[in-house]
C-alpha cells in the first residue's frame, strides 16, 4: 500500500487546492479522465440511440425551374435511418467538459414531392430519395455548477458539422435531381444538423434532471444518514473534476428512506478505460467522527456482556479467593459486565493508518435474586488502530486493540487487584469489544456512488486527517440488459444515489 508513490503524489495534487468556501466539504470525489472516458463510453452510444430514426421537420421551397417555371418542391418524412459512432472523446476544461463525437456513417431517408401549375392542370410526382452522409462530428461543452446543494447541468454550446451529403432520388426527372443537388442539399444539412443539436441538447437536459433528482441523503440505519449535499460548484480542471460534499453524518428521520437495493450476485460490466483509476473519494476524519457522536448521542455505544468464552470468569465463586468481598455478599451469583462509552470515540487518520480512542465505564453486576446490582466500575480508556478497505459499495474497517489503561471508579467490594483487573479487562477487550466493534465496522458505512454503478478494484490509501478510496467503477450488468431505452428512461426519470 505505501509503495503507491506516484498515486500519492497525484492525491498530493488532486486534493491540495480546496476553494475557499462557506459550506466546508468532508468528502471529495474526483472522477480522473479514464472515469471520465467510462462516463463518455455510457453516454455517447446512449446519445447515439437517441438520434436513430429521429425525424427532421419538412422543408418546402418554391424553386424557379428554366422553361417550367415556378415548381413547390417539398421534402418529408425526413428520418434518420442509423448513425454509427467511429470515435468519441472528452475532455475537462476551466469551466466544464467537451464531448465530441465523430460519426462514420449516416443515413437518411426521405419523401420528395412537387408540384406546378401549367395553365389550367397542376403537375405533381412524388417519391423516395435516400441520402447518404459522409461523415458528421457532434460536439457539446457542459457547464455544471451547485444550485441548493444540487448539481445543475447545463449546456454551453452543441453543434453538429456534417460532411457531404449524397443523394439517390429515386424517380422523377433530372432537373428535379439537379434542384436537390443544388438548393436542398443545404437546407437537409441545416434541418438535420439543427434536430441533431436540438436532441443532443434535450438529451442534456434528461442528464441534468437525472443531476437534480440525486437524493441529497443516504439513509445508513435507524441513526444515522450521511449528508451527501453538494457544496460549492463542481472544480473543472484539465482532466478531471471534483465534486464537494457535505459528507457528515446526520441523524436518520424516522420517516426512514426506502432501504437500499441489493445487486446481488450481478456481473460486472468491464470498465472502458484502464489506464488510472477513474474515481477517487477523500474522506476526513470529521466524518467518522460525526458518525460516532451520534451513535454516542443514541446510546448504541454500550454492550452487555454475559458471556465471555471462559464463562467460569462471570461467576462470583471463581472470585472467592482474589475478591473475598464479593464472594461473602453473592456467593455462586452469575455476573454481567455494562460496557458503555462515556464520550464519543475520537478517530485519527494518518499516514500510517486510523487510530481511535474511546473511554469506557465497565460496570460489574451481579444477578442477584432476578436484580441486577451493580458492584463496581471500572473506568477504561482504549486505543485501536486498523485500516479500512472496500467492500461493495461501503467503506470498511477492522480495528486491533493497541493498548488500555484502567482505573477503578467506585467500588462495593473492596480494592480490586490491579492485575487482576488488568488480566479480565484484556480478555474482554481482545475477546469480545474489538470483535463487536469489528461485526460494525464490518458492514461499514456508504460511498457516495450512484446506484446503478459499483465501485471495483479498490485501494485505501491514508494521509493525514484523510481517506481516499481510489478505485474504478463498473456499470452494473442488468441495467445493461433491461436495455437503452429503459436506462435513458430510469435516468429521465431520476436515479437516486443507494448503497449495498
Ligand atoms: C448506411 O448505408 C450504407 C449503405 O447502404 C450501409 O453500408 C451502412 O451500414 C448504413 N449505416 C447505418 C448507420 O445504418
Ligand atoms: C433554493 O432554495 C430556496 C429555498 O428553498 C429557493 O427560494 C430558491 O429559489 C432556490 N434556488 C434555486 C436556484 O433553485
Ligand atoms: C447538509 O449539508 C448542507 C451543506 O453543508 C447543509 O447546509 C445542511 O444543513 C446539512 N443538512 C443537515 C440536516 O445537517
Ligand atoms: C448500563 O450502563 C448504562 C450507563 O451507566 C446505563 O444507562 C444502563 O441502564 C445500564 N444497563 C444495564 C442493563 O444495566
Amino acid at each position: 500500500m505505501g509503495t503507491h508513490l506516484f498515486p500519492l503524489l497525484l492525491v498530493a495534487i488532486l486534493f491540495s487546492t480546496s476553494s475557499p468556501a462557506a459550506a466546508s466539504p468532508h468528502i471529495s470525489a474526483i472522477i480522473s479522465q479514464s472515469g471520465l472516458d467510462f462516463a463518455k463510453d455510457l453516454l455517447v452510444p446512449l446519445a447515439a440511440d437517441t438520434l436513430a430514426h429521429l425525424s427532421v421537420p419538412d422543408i418546402e421551397r418554391s424553386v424557379n425551374i428554366p422553361l417550367i417555371g415556378i415548381v413547390r418542391v417539398v421534402a418529408s418524412g425526413i428520418v434518420l435511418e442509423g448513425v454509427a459512432v467511429a470515435d468519441s472523446t472528452v475532455a475537462a476544461g476551466d469551466t466544464g467538459v467537451v464531448v465530441a463525437a465523430s460519426l462514420s456513417s449516416v443515413n437518411l431517408t426521405m419523401e420528395w414531392s412537387y408540384s406546378y401549375g401549367s395553365w389550367l392542370v397542376t403537375i405533381s410526382d412524388s417519391g423516395s430519395a435516400s441520402i447518404q452522409v459522409e461523415g458528421m462530428d457532434i460536439g457539446i461543452s457542459m457547464g455544471m455548477k451547485n444550485e441548493n446543494g444540487s448539481l445543475k447541468l447545463f449546456v454551453t454550446e452543441c453543434g453538429c458539422y456534417m460532411k457531404d451529403l449524397d443523394i439517390t432520388v429515386n424517380g422523377g426527372s433530372s432537373w428535379l435531381y439537379q434542384v436537390f443537388i443544388d438548393g436542398f442539399s443545404n437546407h437537409i444539412r441545416s434541418s438535420v444538423e439543427n434536430a441533431i443539436t436540438n436532441k443532443i441538447t434535450e438529451g442534456a437536459s434528461k442528464l441534468d434532471l437525472f443531476l437534480e433528482n440525486i437524493p441529497k441523503e443516504i439513509y445508513v440505519d435507524k441513526v444515522t444518514t450521511v449528508n451527501v449535499t453538494f457544496v460549492d460548484d463542481p472544480l473543472f480542471k484539465s482532466s478531471s473534476v471534483q465534486f464537494d460534499i457535505d459528507g457528515l453524518f446526520i441523524p436518520s428521520d424516522k420517516t426512514a428512506l426506502s432501504k437500499h437495493m441489493h445487486f446481488g450476485d450481478t456481473k460486472f460490466a468491464q470498465p472502458l478505460g484502464k489506464s488510472s483509476n477513474m474515481l477517487w473519494i477523500s474522506l476526513d476524519e470529521d466524518v467518522f467522527n460525526s458518525v460516532s457522536a451520534l451513535y454516542f448521542k443514541a446510546g448504541s455505544l454500550q454492550h452487555i456482556v454475559d458471556k465471555v468464552p471462559n464463562q467460569f470468569l462471570l461467576n462470583t465463586a471463581s472470585w472467592r479467593f482474589l475478591i473475598p468481598r464479593l464472594y461473602r455478599k453473592y456467593p455462586n451469583e452469575d455476573m454481567l459486565l455494562n460496557i458503555s462509552a462515556i464520550a464519543p470515540p475520537s478517530v485519527r487518520i494518518n499516514v500510517g493508518g486510523v487510530d481511535a480512542t474511546v473511554d469506557l465505564d465497565v460496570i460489574v453486576n451481579v444477578l442477584s435474586s432476578g436484580d441486577i446490582v451493580p458492584v463496581a466500575c471500572i473506568s477504561l480508556s482504549v486505543a485501536v488502530s486498523g485500516g479500512a478497505s472496500v467492500s461493495g459499495n461501503n467503506l470498511v474497517g477492522r480495528v486491533e486493540l493497541d493498548y488500555f489503561s484502567f482505573d477503578l471508579k467506585w467500588s462495593d467490594i473492596g480494592k480490586l487487584h490491579t492485575s487482576v483487573v488488568q488480566r479480565v479487562m484484556r480478555i474482554v477487550l481482545k475477546d469480545l469489544f474489538v470483535p463487536y466493534v469489528n461485526s460494525y465496522l464490518g458492514k461499514g458505512f456508504p460511498l457516495p456512488i450512484i446506484k446503478g454503478f459499483l465501485i471495483k478494484d479498490a485501494y485505501i490509501l491514508t494521509s493525514r486527517s484523510r481517506i481516499i478510496v481510489s478505485s474504478d467503477v463498473a456499470f452494473v450488468e442488468p441495467m445493461k440488459t433491461i436495455g437503452i431505452k429503459q436506462f435513458v428512461r430510469s435516468i429521465s426519470e431520476g436515479m437516486s444515489i443507494t448503497t449495498l
